[in-house]
């Protein structure tokens, strides 16, 4: 059951209710600030603040998002206007569901949303969900089966955890992005777009060169709600002219 999500809300709303009002205090900026009277790990302090003093974060609770991912897609739609009515989209690495809530307005009664996580996500309909690993073929297969046509967009915010050697995330999220990449070959209409994360360095410069082939526009993007020190970006790639192959 969506543990990731719901044990990280859990673990956020346990530290909350075990803080006193001697544990919080707010600066003349209104910045929260922790005194020490826990004892928490550093790491689940700063993340604690950081939770706190995050407007995208509580703005993404009041307007009934399911993460403040969605407000990256909402940066990223403003910019380039790919989720129109009607659309077909895939959601790839769409847990809790922020990016596939924000495409579901988009679109309207008419479009469709598909969305993949390796872990679960609560229903969202009318989207249909599919709890698997995209880098499996029989995933992949049961995507591809799943599609009524087409599809107009290939969304991905997938990203195996951070496991803090640079070059080993970089080559972990090039990876997904190549198969993303392969993936609009075969489900990707002529003029559809696709959106992928990277990491800071941007695309490969092969891949790269490959989708600048492939599509009109290949541009990276980093949304005004990205975080600063998060090293994320996105690949947006629009209009696909199929010629060539991967
Ligand atoms: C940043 S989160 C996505 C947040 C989501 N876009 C939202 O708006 O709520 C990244 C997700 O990618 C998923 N993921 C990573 N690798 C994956 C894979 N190979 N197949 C499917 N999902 C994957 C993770 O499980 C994680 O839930």
């Amino acid at each position: 059951m969506f543990w990731g999500y719901y044990i990280s809300m859990i673990v956020f709303a346990t530290a909350l209710l075990e803080m006193s009002k001697d544990d919080i205090s707010s600066t003349r900026t209104n910045k929260v600030i922790l005194k020490d009277r826990k004892q928490r790990t550093e790491s689940s302090r700063r993340w604690l603040i950081r939770q706190l003093n995050d407007p995208y974060v509580q703005k993404a609770k009041a307007d009934g998002y399911r993460s403040r991912a969605a407000f990256k897609l909402m940066d990223i739609d403003e910019k380039f206007h790919l989720l129109k009515r009607g659309a077909v989209i895939v959601d790839l690495g769409a847990a809790p569901g922020g990016w596939t809530q924000v495409a579901l307005k988009k679109i309207g009664e008419k479009g469709q949303v598909i969305a993949i996580d390796l872990q679960e996500i609560e229903p969202l309909p009318p989207a249909e969900i599919i709890q698997g690993d995209f880098m499996e073929e029989a995933v992949l297969e049961k995507l591809l089966s799943m599609l009524p046509s087409k599809v107009d967009v290939v969304l991905s915010d997938m990203a195996s955890p951070a496991c803090g050697m640079t070059d080993v995330d970089y080559i972990r999220i090039m990876a997904l992005v190549e198969l993303v990449y392969d993936f609009c070959f075969t489900a990707l209409k002529p003029g559809g777009s696709m959106v992928a994360k990277v990491l800071r360095g941007g695309t490969e410069n092969k891949l790269l060169q490959s989708m600048k082939k492939n599509f009109t526009k290949v541009v990276h993007f980093k949304p005004s709600s990205s975080r600063a020190d998060s090293a994320e970006m996105y690949l947006v790639a629009i209009g696909f002219r199929p010629e060539k192959s991967a």
